[in-house]
């Protein structure tokens, strides 16, 4: 299931496909090559982690927005989570049921609201200005909006501070001390409808007790609210489960481990259970595969050049993430510790860093593990690059998911301007 090395061939696969064979077939390269089987696997662990709680698992669409991906999701029952108009919009065109979607983020336009109030999405309230907007997007739309408080239970998830968010200097979130302001300000206007509450802590999280002491304090708010009258439903612990990008063997929580933590609290409360995963849905089941383009060495450093970039995927430049690397063949040749880098023309251009390999050749293919969360979602034109094409895997058979864009995408932002 998903990517695996042959045990007898030492070739990388995907499900019953060799990355080598699929390679010779794109015409493509770099490309997102997907497992279905594996989207797949990583939801129903959530839904079997779920069983005997009343909830709502909610796909973080940031994580990967290719429509494909998204309707297959939205076809197994997932929810989501959104964080713009756009992705608003694709969400829709993707079959979510809007009901079961979270509009969320720090700053909602007036435009994205007044779409969100209309769909009848469930909208997090973030600050005091966005909770005027989100009055007035309901006024315009005369209906209801069904709304959760994003409240800052103030949790360290230990993790990297650019996807650490639920601290109380973080940027999202309500001021926990102005509660009673929200309170008394959604009580005043008769289309706000407060549903539930909202923390998310931040994201690669491996502890699973940080979930539980977060709930424990959004418990006490919970009770807070509702001894104020207000008919609370949903609990929403965000997303943020990480996974072994490590390819050590480590092992981590899984998603039945993170709901258990919360399960008494949640059963206790009588609320629907509200979770927001995105990396742990997609990560494990795409590798970018590129091709080397040649191999060289300056000073005592050894480099592969490959076709792919930090436009292509940022997350080691921009975290200094670690992402596993490997050759799509086996090799014999001396193995070498090298830097793998891109053409874009900036030093911080890495995809990995001091990787021993077998040294390969131009034309060899190399593949970036973990790649289906906050890559190709992230990726630019930087150095006019254009964004790559991507594959899945179904049913033993490649599928064309997303066309390469080309330079004539990129011209038509010019029409009418020349
Ligand atoms: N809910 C909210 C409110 C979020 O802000 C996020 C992620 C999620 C759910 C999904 O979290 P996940 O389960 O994927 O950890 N670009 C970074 C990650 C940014 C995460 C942003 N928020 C990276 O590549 O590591």
């Amino acid at each position: 299931l998903g990517w695996y090395t042959g045990a007898e061939d030492g070739f990388l696969y995907v499900d019953q496909l060799r990355v080598e064979d699929i390679r010779h077939q794109v015409p493509e390269s770099p490309f997102y090559l997907y497992s279905k089987n594996r989207i797949m696997h990583n939801y129903q662990a959530y839904k079997k982690a779920l069983e005997g709680l009343s909830s709502l698992p909610c796909y973080a669409v940031k994580a990967n927005n290719n429509l494909i991906i998204m309707k297959e999701l939205a076809a197994a029952g997932a929810g989501a989570v959104l964080v713009s108009g756009n992705e608003l919009k694709m969400a829709m065109a993707a079959g979510f049921d809007p009901s079961r979607t979270i509009f969320n983020g720090n700053g909602k336009l007036p435009w994205e609201l007044a779409l969100a109030a209309e769909k009848g999405v469930l909208i997090n309230i973030d600050s005091e200005f966005d909770l005027e907007n989100i009055a007035a997007a309901a006024r315009k739309t005369g209906k209801k909006a069904k709304v959760l408080l994003r409240i800052n239970p103030d949790v360290d998830p230990q993790v990297h501070p650019y996807v650490s968010t639920g601290l109380a200097g973080s940027k999202f979130g309500i001021r926990n001390s102005h509660i009673k302001w929200f309170l008394d300000a959604i009580r005043a206007e008769p289309l706000l409808e407060l549903v539930g509450v909202h923390s998310h802590l931040g994201s690669t999280i491996t502890k699973v007790n940080i979930f539980r002491d977060a709930a424990i304090i959004m418990c006490e708010f919970v009770k807070m609210i509702r001894a104020e009258g207000f008919n609370l439903q949903y609990l929403n612990i965000g997303g943020g489960l990480g996974i072994d990008y490590s390819h050590q063997g480590q092992v981590l929580p899984t998603p039945t481990d993170l709901i258990d933590t919360v399960r008494d609290i949640v059963k206790d409360l009588g609320l629907t259970l509200v979770i927001e995963p995105g990396r742990s849905m997609v990560a494990t089941s795409c590798g970018l595969v590129n091709t080397v383009t040649g191999v060289k060495t300056n000073g005592n450093k050894h480099f592969i050049v490959i076709d792919g970039s930090m436009a292509t995927l940022i997350r080691p430049s921009l975290y200094g993430a670690y992402q596993h690397i490997e050759l799509t063949k086996p090799s014999n040749a001396p193995t070498e510790t090298f830097d793998v880098v891109g053409p874009i023309c900036e030093s911080g251009d890495y995809l990995g860093k001091d990787r021993v390999l077998p040294t390969p050749e131009a034309g060899d293919g190399l593949v970036v593990h973990d790649a289906g969360a906050y890559c190709m979602s992230m990726a630019s034109n930087y150095n006019l690059k254009m964004r790559p094409a991507e594959y899945i895997v179904e049913d033993g058979k490649l599928r064309k998911i997303r066309n390469e864009e080309t330079l004539e995408h990129h011209l038509a932002v010019f029409d009418g301007l020349l």
